[in-house]
């Protein structure tokens, strides 16, 4: 393929992907804009495979990765559960890290890519090979740590060294003063040494930044760790000269960067503090001994059957989905439920907390899956005002996103997170197996309320009897 028809087909790819951001962010476009991201992107690799930079003896080599690196990538998202899909995601992040990493190493040492670079050309090509392999060590790291507190491998507990932020600020120094050895060395041999240090300083940073995150602010940094990929991308394609790596890394480092932000703001934490890294662990007082803040009062179960009734006589409801829907796989019973009580002239709508789940938009994926109708799910923020007007809420596996002392209580480690106000309809009915607490360890004084009533076992199972009575 002649470079200008790379350089073309380079030029659609950029297009298609921007469309399928586009896409992506509506979900009735969703499946367009995945479709464009695909089309786009077997372009690019076609282009790229096929382009002027690669050899008939680079071929073999290229293809053969392909071939093993697309039959993993196959066989994990055939088998992944949907409650693994955060960490899968994870895990993903930390390959593009490493990715950059290596081809840092690889460019520097490889004579052939530094060749034809003088004076300032030089100095900027090396630049790049150092900001590539920083960015590509954190990112890998950091993922990997995510990966391991996603999947229950890594305590969710925040550990929090003595005096970390004068240690992050030490490693942040002692990569610049390498960084200044690496730029005057004169040859491989000697470059070396330096690189490697700031590398394994990378490294301890990206594991120190995530295992300082406290549970509740996980959101935050998964979103993070995905724009913080996308700079890691954009890093390897200055390295290799690559501008479409160059485009797409910016446009998923800057959609990650946004996404962090909404999520900041979802969860009433400061951007800043979230880029410095360590955050979230709260500053406010810890309750008295004795636990001023441990809710009190009596559980009120109720059996299916009782939900059944509660929501025959109901006019309006409203579902509050959590991750313990995406655990029982509740969702398509949920949308049986859906169907039925609208046949019967039930308002029924959802509410979805930006930070339900386990990854930015884990309730709407499951929602859209069993076929649940758009116009009927809502951000917290369009339907929090209706609780009030509401008979029935029915929260169906979610605790932290519906726990009423992030408003109350300022010592609750959740402490000033908007949450969906469930507990101002007439009714509250909560769906989970025990009284156990959420993602962020805190317990729910939400269970504990006079309106509130609990409905204990596997959400799908309950959800089964519940149907199973209404259509009785
Ligand atoms: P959680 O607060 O984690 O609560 C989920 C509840 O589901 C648990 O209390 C659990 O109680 C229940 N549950 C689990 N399996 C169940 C089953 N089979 N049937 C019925 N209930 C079941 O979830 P949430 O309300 O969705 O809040 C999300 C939390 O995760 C937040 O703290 C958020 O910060 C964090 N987080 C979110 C993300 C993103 S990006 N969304 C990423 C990482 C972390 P039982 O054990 O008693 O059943």
């Amino acid at each position: 393929m002649s470079s200008s028809l790379a350089t073309v087909a380079y030029i659609g790819a950029t297009i298609l992907f921007i469309l399928s951001l586009g896409g992506l962010s509506n979900q009735t476009t969703a499946l367009r804009g995945n479709l464009y991201g695909m089309v786009g992107m077997t372009l690019a690799v076609l282009a790229t495979v096929f382009g002027p930079q690669v050899t008939a003896a680079g071929l073999p080599w290229i293809i053969g990765a392909m071939v093993i690196g697309g039959g993993i990538g196959l066989y994990a998202a055939r088998t992944v559960q949907m409650t693994q899909m955060p960490e899968l995601v994870a895990l993903m992040h930390s390959m593009v890290g490493l990715a950059a990493m290596l081809v840092g190493f690889a460019t520097y040492i490889d004579p052939t890519a530094s060749a034809g670079f003088e004076g300032a050309a030089k100095t900027i090509h090396e630049l790049e090979i150092y900001i590539g392999i920083f960015i590509g060590a954190v990112t890998f790291a950091g993922s990997v740590i995510a990966f391991g507190k996603l999947s229950g491998r890594v305590s969710g507990n925040p550990v929090l060294l003595p005096g970390r932020h004068w240690l992050n600020l030490a490693g942040l120094l002692v990569v610049i003063y390498f960084g200044g050895v690496f730029m005057q060395a004169h040859d491989v041999q000697s470059g070396m040494l330096p690189v490697i240090v700031m590398t394994i300083v990378a490294l301890l940073f990206g594991v120190h930044m995530v295992m300082a995150i406290g549970g509740a602010d996980m959101p935050v940094v998964v979103s993070m760790l995905n724009s913080y990929s996308g700079w890691a991308a954009a890093a390897t394609g200055f390295m290799l000269s690559n501008d479409l790596l160059i485009v797409v890394g910016a446009l998923v480092g800057s959609s990650g960067a946004i996404l962090s932000y909404i999520m900041c703001n979802a969860m009433n934490r400061s951007f800043i503090s979230v880029i410095a890294g360590g955050f979230g662990t709260t500053s406010a007082p810890k309750p008295a001994a004795g636990g001023a803040a441990q809710p009190v009062g009596e559980v009120t179960p109720v059996t299916a059957l009782e939900t059944a009734e509660l929501l025959r006589e109901a006019k309006s409801v409203i579902i509050v989905p959590g991750y313990g829907m995406a655990v029982a796989q509740a969702q398509h019973t949920v949308f049986e439920i859906t169907k039925f009580l609208r046949e019967k002239g039930v308002n029924v709508r959802f509410g979805i907390h930006p930070v339900a789940g386990r990854m930015p938009g884990h309730m709407n994926v499951l929602l859209a899956e069993a076929k649940v109708p758009y116009d009927i799910v809502f951000e917290m923020d369009e339907l929090n005002e209706d609780f009030p007007d509401t008979d029935v809420t029915m929260v169906i596996g979610a605790n932290d996103i519906v726990n009423p002392s992030a408003q109350d209580d300022p010592s609750s480690p959740i402490a000033g997170m908007p949450v969906l106000e469930v507990w101002k309809a007439k009714t509250s009915i909560v769906m989970k197996r025990s009284m156990a607490s959420g993602y962020a360890g805190v317990d729910n004084p939400l269970f504990y309320k006079d309106n509130n009533r609990m409905l204990f076992g596997d959400a799908k199972k309950m959800l089964d009897e519940v149907l199973t009575a209404l259509r009785a």
